[in-house]
């Protein structure tokens, strides 16, 4: 009988600070998050001096909470992932060292995980993968499409030429005094509002997967100030569901284009945006009408989670894929 494997990845790229074991790439053993939202509240979005502190404070409580709940002994665990990119150096970097120091203390081998891979590999904890497979990543940092033809490699064929969808709709929430982090409150008032404004789809040359939403952005921050000065208050769930049908119709649109195109056997979405009920609504839908399947992650990994980087650490681990002690965080590493 083949031996189960196991991978202890760990995530500190933004604000949240993870760990997890995942058992032969496909089940979680344990998934602990200590989410810093409420130190960035105030501040209206993350502070790297914050979230780098908050790291250094979690990571050893997370870390030894996941062992507790897991079970499972270290000389069960066969390697250990850690995000090496993108994200904040300074918070990288915590998740980073605790990984060697752990690599080196219980003489593992040590792997280093795009996070955008993570993303993706969020996905096979719910279903196994069936190749070419596409798939569409809407974070914070990121909107990209990309193609997976096999474990293990990203040919990314579409991305934002500028804000990533979340910036665009956390700054859009800024604009109308929503808390941080503004995308589930703009969804929230996307539900209740009318799409009475007029805002702009980037759907830039026909036959481009790339993303733009600054000029939405711009167009919204707009609308806002022109009413204003002429005594009107726009509705903000309005604003709201004006802004995320534009948002939603430009993503859905190309997803559904690209999948076609490239013939994929499966569609996936992944990010933090992709906890969007307009989004999942729209993506459900559209696909209902082709046989293309559509796996929508369950919310709580859709967001940053250390699961989903043990996950894509495993296929990495398999492929032969192996970091050394001068492992460095790569703030604007590359997928591929
Ligand atoms: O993947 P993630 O947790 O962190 C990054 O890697 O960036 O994504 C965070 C982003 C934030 O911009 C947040 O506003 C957005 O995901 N987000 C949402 C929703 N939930 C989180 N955006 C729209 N609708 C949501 N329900
Ligand atoms: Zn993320």
């Amino acid at each position: 009988m083949k031996k189960n494997m196991y991978i202890l990845g760990i995530e500190t790229s933004c604000d949240e600070t993870a760990v997890a074991i995942v058992k032969n790439g496909t089940e979680i053993v344990t998934n602990i998050v200590a989410s810093q939202i409420d130190s960035h509240k105030r501040f209206g979005g993350v502070v790297p001096e914050i979230a780098s502190r908050h790291h250094v404070e979690q990571i050893t409580i997370v870390l030894d909470e996941a062992i507790k709940d897991a079970k499972v002994s270290w000389d069960e665990i066969d390697a250990i992932a850690v995000t090496e990119g993108p994200g904040l150096v300074g918070a990288l970097l915590i998740g980073i060292n605790a990984a060697k120091a752990l690599a080196f203390a219980k003489q593992k081998p040590l792997v280093g995980v795009h996070h955008i891979a993570g993303h993706i590999y969020a996905n096979r904890l719910q279903q196994e993968f069936t190749f070419p497979l596409l798939a569409l990543i809407v974070s914070g940092g990121h909107t990209e499409l990309v193609l997976m033809k096999e474990h293990g490699h990203f040919e990314v064929i579409g991305q934002t030429r500028d804000d990533a969808a979340g910036e665009a709709y956390d700054k859009v929430a800024r604009m109308l005094d929503l808390p941080y982090p503004g995308g589930p409150q703009i969804d929230r008032l996307a539900a209740v509002g009318e799409p009475t404004i007029a805002y702009p789809r980037a759907w830039l040359e026909e036959d481009s997967y790339d993303f733009s939403f600054s000029g939405l952005k711009s167009a919204v921050i707009n609308s806002i100030h022109n009413a204003k000065q002429r005594g009107i208050t726009l509705k903000k769930e309005d604003v709201a569901t004006s802004f995320q049908a534009s948002v939603i119709d430009v993503l859905t649109e190309k997803t559904y284009r690209a999948a076609q195109q490239y013939d994929v056997k499966q569609v996936i979405i992944a990010g933090g945006v992709a906890a969007n009920k307009g989004l999942r609504a729209a993506l459900t839908d559209k696909f209902s009408q082709s046989n293309i399947p559509l796996l929508i992650p369950p919310l709580s990994l859709c967001t940053d989670n250390a699961a989903m980087i043990a996950a894509a650490g495993t296929i990495a681990y398999e492929q032969g894929r192996r970091s050394g002690l001068d492992l460095n965080a790569t703030p604007s590493l590359l997928l591929k």
